[in-house]
């Protein structure tokens, strides 16, 4: 399974820190970047991140990581929401994905309360703040690595039988 995980970011978290900080705090998507990019390091993922306000990007993203990732995990913000075409994109892969919110959604209005996206994804962690994609990528690198001691690569597979 490939070290490679995508970390997409829905419409809107390119405001994050500025944007309504009461509910999603004061933390910029840079710095969310950033402190991914410092778990990721230290769990020995290639880390891929990105963001849009754009739905076709981020399904054009989920189709790139079909063919080179071993997960993903997803903000897709208000796309959560009303996307069939992002949950047919995750459909399509294998892979274990985890979707993420910072805010507590289902203490939120009624209409945040249902996800397309939750009936694909393998875990959801919601009202963690930030910290939700630091602990979503843990638990990515843990399956990867479970996944990887079952089934070893040829490569691995070698150096142990020597
Ligand atoms: C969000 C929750 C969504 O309902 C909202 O549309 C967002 C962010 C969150 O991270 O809490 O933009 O996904």
């Amino acid at each position: 399974m490939s070290r490679v995980v995508y970390v997409l970011n829905g419409p809107n978290l390119n405001l994050l820190g500025k944007r309504q900080p009461q509910i999603y705090g004061y933390e910029t998507l840079a710095d969310v970047e950033r402190e991914c990019r410092k778990v990721a390091q230290e769990l020995k993922l290639e880390l891929h991140f990105h963001q849009s306000n754009r739905e076709y990007e981020i399904i054009d993203w989920i189709h790139e990581a079909r063919e080179t990732a071993g997960g993903v995990v997803i903000n897709p913000a208000a796309f959560t929401h009303t996307s069939v075409a992002i949950l047919d994109a995750l459909n399509a892969c294998e892979f274990p994905v985890f979707e993420i919110h910072i805010s507590n959604v289902h203490q939120r209005e009624g209409f945040r309360h249902h996800s397309y996206i939750s009936a694909r994804a393998t875990g959801v962690i919601a009202g963690f703040g930030t910290q939700g994609y630091l602990l979503a990528l843990r638990r990515l690198a843990f399956l990867i690595d479970a996944n990887e001691r079952s089934h070893p690569s040829p490569s691995r597979a070698g150096s142990n039988a020597a």
